[in-house]
């Protein structure tokens, strides 16, 4: 197994994404797992803080080197199959992917979100060098961890199931998974991937607002592409193709 080979533990860092950029830097290998107890500046998408508290989630980030031309842009899809399988595995729960990678279960409130990817890549002279895949999952979280803000839309698989989780176990599972799917990748079998990933999800088929650099569009997601991007059907049935979104489901 190439992912997790090698393997480094810290009780704090500030983002576990971070610390695994400068090991890249520095040339750590492909497959290279960084994991983390407690995050003092845990990153999410979109310039957002993740909720980090110690000893009672998933905080890692894992190099990949061995990148093919072409299957970039499905690396977070990809990350997205990998970890809601090897949750499933561990944990009883229908996970659901809202796109491109929030990892959703539900509870009596609707959907709510378990857990996050948080991808980050360095070019140099328009070659992509390595990309960093962050993970975090909110395992044995109780409600009286979640701050005001996240409460009503974060969750964790110990609010959902009503049982602890074994941490190390579910890090395995995650990192055979993403082996796995990540095989698949390089093999360029993308439509195994994006088939996985529909089925999962729980965006197809909705109204959603996406919030992108442009400005906001509204419509019914009607699937993904080829490189992973949302076919958004606006009110005009015009197709418009996302890359990147804040996404909002309205119905
Ligand atoms: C999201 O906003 O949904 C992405 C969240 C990603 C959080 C993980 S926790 C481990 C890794 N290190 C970080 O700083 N962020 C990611």
């Amino acid at each position: 197994m190439e992912i997790g080979k090698e393997r480094i533990f810290l009780k704090t860092v500030d983002s576990t994404n971070s610390y695994a950029l400068s090991l890249a830097e520095k040339g750590y290998p492909h497959g290279t797992v960084v994991v983390a107890d407690a995050q003092t500046k845990g990153k999410g998408r979109h310039g957002r803080t993740w909720h980090s508290p110690r000893g009672k989630n998933i905080y890692m980030s894992i190099i990949l080197r061995k990148l093919l031309k072409g299957s970039v842009s499905l690396l977070t899809l990809m990350a997205a199959v990998a970890v809601s399988e090897a949750i499933m595995k561990k944990a009883p729960v229908p996970l659901r992917v809202k796109w491109p990678n929030d990892l959703m279960v539900s509870d009596d409130n609707g959907f709510k979100k378990v857990g996050g990817i948080l991808s980050e890549a360095r070019f140099s002279g328009g070659n992509l060098e390595f990309a960093i895949i962050g993970i975090g999952i909110n395992v044995n979280l109780l409600r009286d961890d979640l701050s005001p803000e996240i409460v009503d839309s974060a969750t964790s698989l110990r609010i959902a199931l009503g049982k602890d989780f074994d941490r190390n176990e579910l890090l395995e599972n995650i990192l055979s998974s993403f082996d796995r799917w990540y095989g698949f990748l390089l093999e360029g079998k993308k439509r195994e991937i994006l088939q996985r990933w529909r089925t999962l999800s729980l965006t197809l088929g909705k109204e959603v607002k996406a919030i992108t650099g442009e400005g906001v569009l509204e419509g019914v997601a009607m699937d993904i592409d080829e490189e992973g991007r949302l076919l958004l059907r606006l009110p005009s049935d015009k197709i418009e193709k996302i890359s990147a979104a804040d996404l909002v489901h309205l119905r």
